[in-house]
């Protein structure tokens, strides 16, 4: 049952300028179906949770796609030598490793860009990589990469702009189009995008076995999922009780996606500063997350409207998971 009351009195006066990250959470919150972006998910806590979660057996993507790029980038990259890499989402860089190693190796590598919204964890990451790879500049961007892309503009070419994890997944389809058209605008015609995504259900891929990665025994998602109401207690004000509410998540077959809930366990309300009030029911749910899954034909049609090709595509023999080399076609 749904309330849907969402009591909006306003009753600070403040000379700040609009914020438009609360105005997108109140936004979110104020519709029928509830949702936050998954961008939040990721404060110091948020980024170490994702880390334990890929380490858990259930959450194959990070294992498949380490695979998949220790297979193959040491040749990809001998052959087509980029001079930077600039990564979307970078997180720990811990896969990326392959990529610089690769670089580096082939004495091709000059650069590398992590690119992400979590800046304490970002700054750890880059800091960790200055020490190990002291012949790369390492140059740290913290940026939402949902908004125009702000790359240094002496970056040697041929550059790479990586993707990778699936977290294309997280973002609506409107959003990824736009991401991907954003990406291929910053490519000439030597550089590359390489893109990892989770793949859909098949031959030996199960719903059940996506689902599981998603909801594992430890229960190390469920906190991760959690984690994102105390982000928005923390930059926002509010007061989520991340005890009252528990993770749902599940395939949905005609979405191609999983989707993850944050469903309250009890009628309650949260405030955030101004006077923003909403009244959650007892088995309401707010959506959290949406984890894209992708077949080759839906891929074709991204890069298409983006403005990309796919150049080369490879997946582990049991179809879990796929890199894409992409070039820009415009
Ligand atoms: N690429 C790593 C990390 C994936 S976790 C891997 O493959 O394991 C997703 C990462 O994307 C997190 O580090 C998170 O902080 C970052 N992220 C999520 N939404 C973002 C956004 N809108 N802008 C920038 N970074 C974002
Ligand atoms: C970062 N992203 C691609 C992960 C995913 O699989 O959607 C985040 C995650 N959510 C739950 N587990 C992992």
């Amino acid at each position: 049952m749904t309330t849907d009351t969402n009591r909006d009195v306003s009753t600070v006066e403040t000379d700040a300028p609009p914020d438009s990250r609360l105005e997108e959470v109140l936004d979110g919150l104020r519709r029928p179906d509830r949702r936050i972006s998954s961008k939040y998910h990721y404060d110091e806590r948020g980024s170490e949770l994702f880390e334990r979660i890929t380490t858990l057996e259930e959450y194959y993507p990070t294992r498949v796609e380490r695979a998949l790029l220790e297979h193959r980038m040491p040749g990809w990259i001998a052959d087509l030598c980029p001079a930077t890499l600039v990564e979307l989402g970078a997180g720990s860089a811990e896969k990326s490793r392959v990529l610089l190693d690769a670089m580096v190796r082939s004495g091709c590598g000059r650069a590398y860009v992590p690119v992400d919204v979590s800046a304490d964890f970002l700054a750890a990451t880059a800091a960790a990589l200055r020490e190990e790879y002291p012949g790369l500049v390492v140059m740290p961007e913290v940026a939402d990469i949902t908004e125009p892309l702000d790359l240094p503009s002496e970056l040697p070419h041929p550059r790479w702009i990586a993707f990778l994890g699936s977290t294309l997944g997280n973002f609506e389809p409107h959003e990824a189009t736009s991401l991907l058209t954003r990406v291929a605008g910053r490519l000439r015609s030597d550089d590359h995008f390489l893109l990892g995504v989770d793949l859909r259900p098949g031959r030996v891929k199960t719903v059940e076995r996506i689902e599981q990665a998603y909801d594992d025994a430890a229960g190390v998602t469920a906190e991760f999922s959690l984690n994102i109401l105390r982000v928005l207690n923390d930059e926002f004000g509010s007061d989520f009780d991340p005890t009252g509410f528990r993770h749902r998540s599940g395939y949905d077959v005609e979405a191609g996606r999983i989707e993850t809930f944050l469903v309250s366990i009890r009628d309650q309300t949260v405030t955030f500063p101004g006077g923003h009030v909403f009244d959650i029911a007892e088995g309401e749910a707010i959506r959290s997350e949406i984890s894209s899954k992708y077949d080759r034909p839906t891929i074709d049609g991204l890069f298409t409207d983006a403005g990309l090709a796919v150049d080369r595509w490879i997946e582990d023999e049991d179809g879990f998971y796929a890199l894409v080399l992409g070039r820009p076609t415009r």
